[in-house]
C-alpha cells in the first residue's frame, strides 16, 4: 500500500545531484538477526533485518526506544558482530570498524581536551594520512563546515551547531563512503534541534556522502531523510519504508511535510498497536 495515498503529484524534482547514485557505495543488510544474552536469557532484538543504501541517500531509522536501532547502526559500524545474517559493503562483508564508516555518537562526543583543530585531525592521524594531506583534507574539512578561525577553541568554548559540525566532519576525515549517525541530535532543546537540522542538512549537501541516520524524532526523520524505514520493537525487524520525495531545503509548514509527518506518526502509532 502506498504510504502517500492522498496526494497522486507527490512526486518532485529533487535537486540535481542530491541522490547523485555514482553506482560506487553499496551497502546491503540481509537478513540480521542480533540475539543478546543476559544472565542466562537470551534476547533476540533484531529478528530478520534487510535493506539496501545506494550512494548519495539519506537514510533514516526510526522506531521506539528499545527497538534496536541503535544495534543495528553499531552492526553496520562492526563495533560488534551480529548473531546471524550479513552485512556487505561494495561487496566485502563488514566483521569490524574500518575508515570506509565514519561515526557520529549521540551529543556529538568530540574529545574536550583537543580543540577542534585536533579532534578533526585525530581519525587521519590513526589512520596514518601522510602529514601534507591531513593538512589539505583539514582545510577543506574546515571551510566546508564554516569553521575557519574556531580550529584553536576547544569543544567547551564553541556553540552546539559549531559542536555539531566539528563532530560530522571529524567523521568525514576519513573519507568514509557511509556516514552513521546515532542520534546526533539526540539531547537538545526544540528550537536548537531545528537549527542544527538546518545545518546538518547544508553541510550534508556540500557533502553528499551517504547518510544512516538513527533518530526517534519523525520530525527530524522527514526533515533530513530520502528515505525512511520504520522498525518494530515488537517484530525486530523494518515494518514500512517512507520514501521522501521533497525538495530541499524542506518548508516545515509545506503541506506535503506536513502529510508525510502525519504518515509517519499513523506508522509508528500503528505498531505500538499491533
Ligand atoms: N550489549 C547488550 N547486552 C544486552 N542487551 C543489550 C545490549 N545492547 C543492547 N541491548 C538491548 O537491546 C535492546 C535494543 O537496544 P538499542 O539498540 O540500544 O535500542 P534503540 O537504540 O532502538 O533504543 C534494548 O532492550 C537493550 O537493552
Ligand atoms: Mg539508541
Amino acid at each position: 500500500m502506498p504510504l502517500i495515498t492522498r496526494f497522486s503529484c507527490s512526486k518532485v524534482e529533487l535537486p540535481a545531484g542530491v541522490l547523485s547514485i555514482d553506482g560506487e557505495m553499496n551497502l546491503t543488510v540481509t537478513h540480521i538477526r542480533k540475539t543478546f544474552q543476559n544472565n542466562g536469557a537470551s534476547k533476540t532484538i533484531l529478528k530478520d533485518v534487510s535493506f539496501a543504501v545506494e550512494s548519495g541517500q539519506f537514510v533514516s531509522l526510526v522506531g521506539p526506544s528499545g527497538c534496536g536501532k541503535s544495534t543495528l547502526l553499531t552492526l553496520i559500524a562492526g563495533f560488534q558482530e551480529s548473531t546471524a545474517g550479513e552485512i556487505r559493503l561494495n561487496g566485502s562483508i563488514v566483521s569490524r570498524p574500518g575508515p570506509d564508516r565514519g561515526f557520529v555518537f549521540q551529543e556529538f562526543a568530540l574529545f574536550p581536551w583537543m580543540t577542534v583543530r585536533e579532534n578533526i585531525l585525530f581519525p587521519m592521524k590513526q589512520m596514518k594520512m601522510p602529514r601534507p594531506d591531513q593538512a589539505e583534507r583539514l582545510q577543506k574539512l574546515l571551510s566546508m563546515a564554516q569553521l575557519e578561525g574556531s580550529e584553536h577553541l576547544y569543544p567547551s568554548q564553541i556553540s552546539g551547531g559549531m559542536k555539531q559540525r566539528t563532530a560530522v566532519i571529524r567523521a568525514l576525515a576519513g573519507d568514509p563512503q557511509v556516514l552513521l549517525m546515532d542520534e546526533p541530535l539526540g539531547a537538545v532543546d526544540h528550537q536548537m534541534r531545528q537549527i542544527l537540522q538546518e545545518e546538518l542538512e547544508a553541510l550534508w549537501m556540500k557533502n553528499r556522502t551517504t547518510v544512516i541516520m538513527v533518530t526517534h524524532d519523525i520530525e527530524e526523520a522527514i526533515y533530513l531523510s530520502d528515505r525512511v524505514l520504520v522498525m518494530s520493537a515488537q517484530k525486530g525487524q523494518i515494518v514500512r519504508e517512507l520514501r521522501i520525495d521533497l525538495e530541499r531545503p524542506r518548508i516545515r509548514t509545506d503541506p506535503y511535510y506536513l502529510e508525510y509527518k502525519n504518515q509517519l506518526t499513523d506508522v509508528l502509532t500503528a505498531d505500538r498497536h499491533d
